[in-house]
C-alpha cells in the first residue's frame, strides 16, 4: 500500500461529506477518488474534499486500481448490493451502519470479504470513541461491582415524508436501523447477546417504525431498556449500573459530551476531548487494519452480525418487514 491509505468514497450524499472530510484532515489518509450516480454530484463533493478523481458511476470508483479502501456511504437498503459491488472488484470496505438490511445480508457480505481476504468494517464509530472505550474498560475493571442493567437511547425528530429514506421500507426506514442500532450496539458492549427480548413500538403510516422499546433479559437476571423514536428528542444517552455504582454516558451515545463515573469514592467526570465530528478513530482503525490485519477487534463483524440477528427479532415483534427479508 502507497504510503497514503487512499479512500474512494460511495454516494456521495450527507455522511459521505461528512467523514469524507474527516479522512482527508487525518494523517496518513486522503480521499482519493469519489463516485455517485451523479456526474456532477461526485465531481461537487470530489471537489470539496480536493479528491483527484470522480466517478458517474459505483463501478467505475470500484474499479478504481489506485483505491485502497472503499467508504460505502449509501442509504442503508443499498449497503449489501455496494459492499459486494467493491469486494467482488478486489476492494476493502468501510460500510456505514447499518451494516446492512438485516443478518442475512450481513452474513453474505462478511462471507465475500473473508473468501477474498479482504477487510471489512461496520462503520460503527461509537465503539472507537475514546470515553465509550473508557466506560466499557471502566465497566470491565469491576469498579462499579457486578453488572445489573444498562439503558441506552437515540432519538431524533424527522418530519414525517413518505419519500425520506427514514420513512420508506424499500431503504431500511425506521427508527431501529437508523437510531436504535447505536444503543442496542452499546447495550452488547456491556452485556453482550440478550437471552430473550421483548419489543414494543409504533408505525408510521408507511409501516416503518417511528419508536421502539425494547428490553434484552438474561438468565441471569441482568437487563437492558434500549430505546429509539424519530418522533422527538430524549436527553437520556446511557447508563450502566453495577451492584457498587454507575456510569452515565452524556450528550448522545453514539458520541459523548462526558462519561460520568460514580463509585464508592464519587464521581469522576470525564469530558470529550475528540477534534471535529468524532470520526478520527474510525478513519485511524481503518488505516491501522489496512497496514495490519483483515478484521477490526473492536468492530468484529460476527458482532456486527449477531446484532443484526437480534435487530432482525425485534422488527418481526414490531410487523416490521423490508422487501430484502423476503429474498
Ligand atoms: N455514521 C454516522 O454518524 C451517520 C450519520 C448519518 C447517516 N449515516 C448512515 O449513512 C448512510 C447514508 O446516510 P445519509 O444521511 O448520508 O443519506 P443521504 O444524504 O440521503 O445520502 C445517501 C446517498 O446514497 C446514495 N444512494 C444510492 N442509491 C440510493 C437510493 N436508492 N436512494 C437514495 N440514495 C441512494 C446517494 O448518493 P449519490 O446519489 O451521490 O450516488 C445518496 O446521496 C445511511 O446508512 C445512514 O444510516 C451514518
Amino acid at each position: 500500500m502507497a504510503d497514503l491509505v487512499r479512500w474512494g468514497i460511495l454516494g456521495a450524499g450527507g455522511i459521505a461529506g461528512t467523514v469524507g472530510a474527516e479522512i482527508a484532515a487525518t494523517p496518513g489518509n486522503e480521499v482519493a477518488a469519489v463516485g455517485s450516480r451523479d456526474a456532477d454530484r461526485a465531481a461537487a463533493l470530489a471537489g470539496r474534499l480536493a479528491a483527484p478523481r470522480c466517478y458517474g458511476s459505483y463501478a467505475e470508483l470500484a474499479a478504481d486500481p489506485d483505491v485502497d479502501v472503499v467508504y460505502v456511504a449509501t442509504t442503508h437498503g443499498q449497503h449489501h448490493e455496494h459492499a459486494l459491488l467493491a469486494l467482488r472488484a478486489g476492494r476493502p470496505v468501510l460500510v456505514e451502519k447499518a451494516f446492512t438490511l438485516n443478518a442475512r445480508q450481513a452474513r453474505e457480505v462478511v462471507a465475500e470479504a473473508r473468501s477474498r481476504r479482504l477487510f471489512c468494517m461496520e462503520a460503527m464509530w461509537m465503539r472507537l470513541n475514546p470515553l465509550v472505550r473508557t466506560a466499557r474498560a471502566v465497566a470491565e475493571s469491576g469498579r462499579i461491582g457486578e453488572l445489573i442493567s444498562v439503558r441506552a437511547d437515540l432519538s431524533a425528530r424527522f418530519e414525517y415524508d413518505p419519500e425520506h429514506r427514514l420513512y420508506d421500507l424499500a431503504a431500511g426506514g425506521g427508527a431501529l436501523l437508523d437510531l436504535g442500532i447505536y444503543p442496542a450496539t452499546f447495550t452488547w458492549l456491556f452485556l453482550g447477546r440478550p437471552d430473550s427480548v421483548q419489543a414494543v413500538g409504533s408505525l408510521s403510516p408507511t409501516g416503518s417504525d417511528a419508536s421502539v422499546a425494547v428490553q434484552w433479559l438474561y438468565h441471569d437476571g441482568r437487563f437492558a431498556q434500549i430505546a429509539s423514536t424519530t418522533l422527538g428528542q430524549n436527553p437520556l444517552a446511557g447508563l450502566i449500573a453495577g451492584t457498587e455504582g454507575w456510569i452515565s454516558v452524556n450528550g448522545r451515545v453514539s458520541r459523548p459530551t462526558s462519561i460520568t463515573i460514580h463509585d464508592t469514592t464519587g464521581d469522576e467526570v470525564l469530558p470529550d476531548t475528540l477534534p471535529g465530528r468524532g470520526y478520527g478513530p474510525e478513519v485511524a482503525e481503518v488505516e491501522r487494519c489496512l497496514r495490519a490485519e483483515l478484521e477490526s477487534p473492536l468492530v468484529p463483524l460476527d458482532e456486527t452480525v449477531a446484532i443484526l440477528e437480534v435487530l432482525d427479532g425485534v422488527r418481526a415483534q414490531l410487523g416490521v418487514h423490508y422487501p430484502a427479508d423476503f429474498q
